[in-house]
């Protein structure tokens, strides 16, 4: 069956089609579905019955698991999660603002699978905005200000005790399991290549990123917000409209992603793998 790739005619984004992930690949279709991958940062594969066994075949074919803190597995599997909410949940959004997965580790995930089981009827599209472009159109004085930085990461903003999805936040339906190990600190360049294609980008955003090396808190702030304001605007933007069945694969090297609400009164649920770091 010959794969097909059909762009998403926006900042990022394509579609996958003549693959059954049900079944094992072969390494031509796995080499396929990667120059795929790291040329639109994200693929979606329509009409994909798989179950969790398929879904981890597919994500070892990209690189080892990743390492997920703060959240239990789902029952019997050590690395799929569950990101889920229920129709009568009142709890705030998971994820809804920019950020790229775990970008606090030393050697954060490559990348992110994320397969629907549960899909609302209205509402619930993933978005991801492509970083690459943002790096290639900012403005040059922005740029002269962020080139060399030293962005430092951290967790705490959300899964320390007193973060977002900490001790206060109550009634969650998601395993998320907060700790104080959220407060370390990890430096990334924010402006680097791409580890695979030398492609250069942002890497991760506000959120994660807590500050500057060698500014003050106060000196960094308005250069976070004014950053984020520009990685996420519309220009750099791909929204994804998921249906039942249906994989997605995400480079966190090159989008942040974020989640949308819209569809209160309606149970979402999907399951997540991580793709370990690309060691060369
Ligand atoms: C995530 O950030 O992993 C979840 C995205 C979503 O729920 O759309």
């Amino acid at each position: 069956m010959p794969l097909t790739v059909t762009p998403s005619g926006q900042a990022c984004g394509a579609k996958v089609t003549g693959v059954d992930l049900s079944q094992p690949l072969d390494d031509q279709q796995i080499g396929e579905i990667r120059a795929a991958w790291l040329q639109h940062h994200v693929l979606s594969f329509p009409d994909q019955d798989i179950s969790d066994d398929d879904l981890e075949r597919f994500t070892l074919y990209f690189g080892g698991f990743g390492h997920d803190p703060f959240f239990d597995p789902i029952e019997g599997r050590e690395h799929i999660a569950a990101i889920q909410r229920n129709a009568d949940e009142t709890s705030p959004l998971f994820a809804e603002n920019w950020h790229s997965d775990w970008s606090f580790q030393e050697h954060p995930p490559a990348g992110t699978c994320l397969r629907s089981i549960t899909i609302p009827p209205v509402g619930g599209d993933t978005l991801f905005a492509n970083q690459h472009a943002a790096l290639d159109l900012m403005p040059s004085e922005m740029r002269a200000e962020l080139e060399g930085k030293g962005a430092i990461h951290s967790a705490q903003l959300a899964y320390a005790p007193d973060g977002a999805y900490g001790e206060k936040d109550e009634g969650r339906s998601m395993a998320i399991r907060p700790d104080e190990s959220a407060r370390k600190t990890q430096v990334h360049p924010l402006i680097r290549e791409h580890p695979e294609t030398g492609r250069r980008g942002l890497f991760s955003c506000m959120g994660y990123i807590i500050g500057f090396e060698g500014m003050t808190q106060q000196e960094a702030l308005p250069l976070l917000t004014e950053l984020y304001a520009w990685q996420s605007r519309d220009e750099f933007v791909y929204r994804h409209k998921w249906e039942p069945n249906m994989l997605v694969m995400w480079d966190n090297r090159s989008v942040l992603h974020c989640a949308t609400g819209g569809y209160e009164g309606h149970d979402r649920l999907l399951h997540r793998t991580t793709i370990g770091a690309y060691m060369s």
